[in-house]
């Protein structure tokens, strides 16, 4: 037997203007990702599963992030916005091709899970027209109400329409939707405008399905899958509930948190086996973390490869393209960018390394800095395997340090260093017999008092 076929449509052309921001709505970040790329990666994408995105005029930031997430995704615009229906018929060419399932989702429900559309898909498969995920709200207000009979779901019904006695009703539309791929088109068509807003309401489909005769189930699940984001307090609650599940998903792999509640991961943060993670760490996007690396508390890390054994922190800032060889390590105030430190490297204290590349083993000493920027451009800083850098040292850029060299403490380093070479860039130190006590002397005889 071969799989259903579905068809995913994506509705973000919603204005979001409560979210009072510049950045389109779905654009707005959760755990390091988009809304819209949290919604897209639940929703089904084998090779039966075809998506359409249903965006605003103008959009064109939105439609770069689709563009970059799924390829094979169409994009649709909704050029007057009258409602969720109305905003699923914009994907009608889409909706032609017929697919078995057609699941409609709003691209601001970013933690809606992959299971769940495939729980509204099994309702499908046994009978079910349409099937409607449905939640209770803890608070209903603003959402529509799933109206029942016995256990039959009749209509929805938005809040600005329900009787007093229908906004009493806390099992909630979640904004989830599956159609039967076959009917689907016969069922949004029908849908009218005849509400307060004079929008074409996608939830309404219940209604039409009751008429034709057809059934409408509803399936249950927990408010935290189906939180909708329209204000930045939303997107709060959503990024503390996506945290959460990180969280627990990063200790189910093995992974210690010491203070779970304190450390912050991105969706796409991967771990090898034995990887502790001290309190109050903050992982951006793009980090993977090898076998038995060690992340210790204060350090935040973004766009960053860490390797077996390695330790970071406290207090380490790894920026975009830090790559960390096994056992490196990275100790504190130490900041990298575009920096490949290979196989055993020590930076252990204080430093700045920034578009270099340090071969393995070699040794950095407290205070060195990559002047990586003239103030026009950047330059690169290469150190050869088993250097040895000696604190306070400045790497001027572009420069290299041969493998096995050796640069004295203090020294401002401009040209190359060859292999096994020493390098000293400082004054000569002169030794005063005695200077320290003649200064005394001097400095108590101005103290005492004059007669
Ligand atoms: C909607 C549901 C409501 C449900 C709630 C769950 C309708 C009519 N109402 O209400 O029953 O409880 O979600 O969060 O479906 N959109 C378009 N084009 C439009 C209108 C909307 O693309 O013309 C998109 C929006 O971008 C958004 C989604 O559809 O992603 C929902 O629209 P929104 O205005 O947020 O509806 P709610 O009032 O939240
Ligand atoms: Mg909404």
């Amino acid at each position: 037997m071969t799989a259903r076929s579905s068809l995913t449509i994506v509705l973000a052309a919603g204005e979001g203007t409560r979210m009072r921001s510049k950045l389109p709505k779905v654009l707005h970040p959760v755990a390091g990702q988009s809304l819209l790329a949290h919604v897209l990666a639940a929703s089904p994408k084998g090779k039966n599963d075809a998506l359409a995105v249903v965006i605003g005029p103008d959009h064109t930031a939105v439609a770069d992030e689709i563009k970059r997430l799924r390829t094979d995704a169409r994009i649709f615009i909704q050029r007057e916005r009258l409602g969720t229906a109305h905003a699923v018929l914009a994907a009608r060419d889409a909706i032609v091709s017929g697919a078995d399932d057609l699941l409609v989702v709003f691209g601001d429900t970013p933690l809606i899970s992959a299971a769940t559309f495939e729980r509204l898909r099994a309702a499908l498969k046994d009978g079910a027209a349409l099937a409607v995920l449905g939640f209770r709200a803890e608070d209903p207000t603003g959402y529509g109400r799933l109206l029942l009979e016995g256990d039959r779901l009749i209509a929805i019904r938005e809040h600005a329409d329900c009787s007093e006695a229908e906004r009493g009703i806390d099992l909630c539309n979640a904004g989830v939707m599956a159609f039967d791929g076959r009917k689907a088109l016969e069922i949004i068509e029908k849908i009218g405008c005849a509400n307060s807003k004079g929008e074409y309401y996608l939830v309404d489909a219940v209604a039409v399905v009751r008429e034709l005769g057809w059934e409408a189930v509803v399936i249950e699940t927990s408010e935290d899958e189906v939180r909708g984001i329209n204000t930045k307090a939303q997107l709060a609650e959503a990024e503390s509930v996506m945290q959460a599940r990180l969280r627990k998903q990063a200790m189910e792999a093995g992974v210690t948190l010491i203070a779970p509640e304190t450390v912050f991961l991105a969706a796409d943060t991967t771990f090898g086996s034995d990887v502790i993670i001290e309190p109050f760490v903050v992982i951006g996007p793009g980090v993977s973390i090898s076998d038995g690396a060690v992340i210790h508390s204060f350090s935040h890390l973004v766009q960053a490869r860490i390797g077996k054994n390695a330790s970071v922190g406290p207090y380490a800032r790894l920026r975009p393209g830090t790559s960390l060889g096994d056992g490196a390590r990275i100790g504190n105030f130490v900041e990298t960018k575009a920096a490949t430190l290979d196989a055993g490297v020590k930076v252990n204290h204080l430093s700045y390394i920034g578009d270099a590349h340090i071969g393995a083993n070699a040794n950095i000493g407290a205070g060195t800095i990559t002047c990586n920027y003239d103030g026009f451009a950047k330059h690169r800083t290469e150190i050869g395997e088993g250097a040895f850098v000696g604190t306070n040292s400045s790497l001027v850029a572009p420069v290299k340090i041969g493998a096995g060299a050796y640069v004295g403490s203090g020294s401002v380093i401009t040209k190359d260093v060859p292999a096994d070479a020493l390098a000293v860039e400082r004054s000569p130190q002169t030794n005063r017999e005695g200077g320290a006590k003649r200064i005394r002397e001097m400095k108590m005889r101005d103290k005492t008092p004059k007669a």
